[in-house]
């Protein structure tokens, strides 16, 4: 899929020019970043990047202290979660709201109480419930022996598979996932992002939120990178290079800076005659020499990142 016809046509979801800020805390500043039908977008940044905070925002839990929100075009203000989910934006957290004693087709069907098109049931229909998670669930490629087995069986990335399936199912529009693939293995991992490439199949347009370049870089279209809540800009991947990536996401001075920071230590302890434990000498030793790696890494490339 090429950048240029990702880029046409209305977004699903975009932001312009958005802040937040939490008191004197600056979470986000000037950001804009948009999803298209069959897209996927990853949000890529460090910890207190303000990741979860944006998309907080996109899902109606914290409104844009500053800025433009905007669903298919318009302009809109959620007051709530629901109004986001209503509207076809579902967000699957990391930590998932599932409920792990309940089978896997009671939670399928969990919080989609039907209201405004979400979900045809109006009670619990426990073999209605059993078919359509069976069947939703087989169409992704997903085959569990007994939807009513309980989901703290399963497994994270099959966790994982059934929040999207269930996303997809709902009708959702943007599906939104907070790190999914953060507590997983290669393999595990490797399941998730097939789902999401399914669900980009399905026309829908994905959020992918992550630390890990590896993981995004596969399945991305889009990269926006986030910085100290700031933006780095939005990336196609087929004009950037996964080592570009990952330079831009830990700062390049930052890497520098650790390694300064690390040789400060070190002749810190050798000045005051420091005697370290073996084990204490030897994780110094290591950081030292992962930090100079760092830098190594970074100089000879540092001109070619603008
Ligand atoms: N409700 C809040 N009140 C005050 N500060 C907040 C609040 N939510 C987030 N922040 C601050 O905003 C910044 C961005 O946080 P956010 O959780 O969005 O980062 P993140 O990129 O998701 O990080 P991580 O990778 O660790 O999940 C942090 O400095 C955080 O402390
Ligand atoms: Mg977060």
């Amino acid at each position: 899929m090429s950048a240029a016809a990702i880029d046409t046509g209305t977004p699903l979801l975009e932001v312009q020019n958005v802040s937040r800020f939490f008191g004197s805390v600056i979470a986000l500043k000037d950001i804009s970043m948009s999803v298209h039908a069959g897209e996927v977008m990853c949000l890529l940044g460090d910890n207190g990047a303000g990741k979860s905070t944006l998309i907080k925002i996109f899902a109606g839990v914290h409104p844009p202290s500053e800025g433009r929100y905007l669903v298919e075009g318009k302009e809109v203000q959620f007051g709530s979660p629901r109004d986001a989910l209503a509207a076809g934006i579902a967000t699957v957290y990391q930590d998932l709201a599932m409920i792990p004693l309940m089978s896997i087709s009671r939670n399928f069907f969990l919080g989609s109480e039907p209201s405004s098109g979400w979900g045809p049931f109006r009670r619990f229909d426990v073999d209605a419930a059993d078919r359509i998670s069976r069947d939703e669930l087989s169409k992704m490629g997903i085959h569990v022996r007994d939807t009513g087995q309980a989901v703290g069986t399963l497994s994270g990335g099959e966790r994982q598979s059934v929040a999207i399936a269930r996303a997809v199912y709902f009708g959702a529009k943007v599906l939104i996932l907070d790190e999914p693939t953060a507590a997983l293995g290669v393999k595990e991992a490797g399941v998730v992002l097939r789902y999401i490439a399914q669900a980009r199949a399905r026309g829908l347009g994905v959020v992918f939120i992550t630390h890990n370049v590896h993981h995004a870089y596969p399945i991305a279209d889009r990269f926006t990178i986030l910085n100290r809540g700031r933006s780095y800009g939005t990336f196609a991947k087929s004009e950037t290079s996964r080592e570009e990536v990952v330079r831009m996401m830990a700062g390049g001075e930052e890497l520098e800076e650790l390694g300064l920071e690390l040789e400060e230590f070190a002749r810190a302890d050798a000045a005051s005659g420091a005697r370290l434990s073996p084990v204490a000498a030897e994780a110094d030793a290591a950081i030292l020499r992962a930090g100079r790696e760092l830098e190594a890494d970074r100089l000879p490339t540092s001109d070619s990142v603008s």
